[in-house]
């Protein structure tokens, strides 16, 4: 019996001094395992006679209750000091700086994105959006442009395989919308789109955002109201005016090209009225045939569309020239073009309060 006396204080030194649960696990399967020390000393017990079997067995009981109370002891003291490590070394300083110096830059692209989306949102329009592989159907055939119209090859379409391409412009979602609800209709759709086109001021992908409204009495006059209260908070100058030239889109009628003024001194561009005009976007009254294509009475029903480049209004807002460095991920010109990541645009403290900030 000595040793089994000798055996548990031995064991129970060793927990005493265990430093953390691993080791603490090591010294309980060494004890109390499989093939632990205590586990071999029961298995002598069959081959002792009764009296000595029944003092021997409970000797062991005893030894074996207090080893285990002892490690799960043990085990809970541990497991609290490491939490209490844990809590003491992970605490958050809520009160110091965010990171110094802001490695990162928005696009300006989505900086113009999230502009013209938070102006239109606020001026009541919802946001709607369309996939960029689209059918036949939903990019020309529903918005008028019949099968062999030579309309068709004013874009240069993309196509992919037998009835889809990638759309050429954002005015599939005008279909998609008016299939799906019943007017009144507000909504803008911004997104990519894709021609087959490479200058200075064309890049195969690129960005557009579409509006329509739809209504019982929408007119052109609505239309005109509306760009020009968009274009004031865009370029965040009352000095804004529009002219509108008579153009040709087969899914709108009349349609029209829309300028705004501008002027062109120093090698300065500015946004201001009364000098030159520069083509902004293309719109016009929303052709019957497209409304009786999705379901509309155009006796009922009409409104207005506009489609504009976004890119386009990010060169123009920010004097970018070449487009085509908006695709090249250099960071050297994400440092000059983009924006800080934590401004994030907003009518009423300003859409462009970050705009030029030398970092
Ligand atoms: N979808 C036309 C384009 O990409 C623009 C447009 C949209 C014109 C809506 C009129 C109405 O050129």
């Amino acid at each position: 019996m000595d040793n089994i006396e000798n055996l548990t204080s031995e064991i129970l030194g060793q927990i005493e001094k265990a430093l953390d649960l691993n080791t603490l696990e090591e010294i309980r399967v060494s004890a109390l395992g499989k093939k632990g020390r205590l586990t071999e000393q029961m298995k002598t017990l069959g081959s002792m006679d009764p009296e000595e079997r029944k003092t021997a067995g409970q000797a062991l009981n005893v030894a074996k209750d207090k080893i285990a109370g002892a490690i799960d002891e043990k085990k809970i003291a541990l497991e609290k000091a490491e939490m209490d490590k844990r809590l003491a070394s992970e605490t958050v300083d809520v009160s110091m700086p965010v990171r110094p110096k802001q490695q990162g830059r928005i696009h300006p692209v989505s900086q113009v994105m999230e502009e013209v989306l938070t102006i239109f949102a606020q001026m009541g329009f919802d946001l709607a959006e369309g996939p960029d592989i689209e059918d036949d159907w939903h990019c020309f055939e529903a918005l008028n442009f019949p099968k062999n119209h030579p309309a068709r090859q004013m874009q240069a379409t993309f196509f992919m395989g037998e009835d889809n391409v990638l759309r050429t412009h954002t005015s599939p979602v005008q279909i998609r919308t008016m299939e799906n609800k019943k007017p009144p209709i507000r909504i803008v759709a911004p997104g990519r789109t894709y021609r087959c086109d490479y200058d200075m001021t064309h890049t195969p992908m690129f960005h557009q955002i579409e509006g329509l409204v739809i209504d019982k009495s929408t007119n052109m006059g609505h239309l005109k109201g509306c760009l020009l209260e968009f274009m004031k908070k865009f370029f965040e100058t009352d000095d804004v005016s529009l002219r509108f030239r008579p153009s040709f889109f087969p899914f709108t009628e009349p349609s029209a090209e829309c300028d705004v003024g501008c002027s062109r001194e120093n090698g300065e561009f500015k946004i201001e009225s009364g000098k030159g005009w520069i083509e902004l976007l293309g719109c016009g009254m929303v052709h019957p045939n497209v409304l009786k294509n999705c379901g509309l009475d155009p006796d009922e029903y009409q409104g207005f569309a506009f489609g504009c480049g976004l890119d386009r209004f990010a060169m123009l807002k920010y004097g970018i020239p070449d487009l085509r460095s908006f695709f090249d991920a250099d960071m050297r010109w994400m440092k000059h073009y983009g924006f800080l990541p934590l401004d994030i645009p907003t009518v009423t403290s300003g859409l462009s309060f970050n705009a030029g900030v030398k970092k």
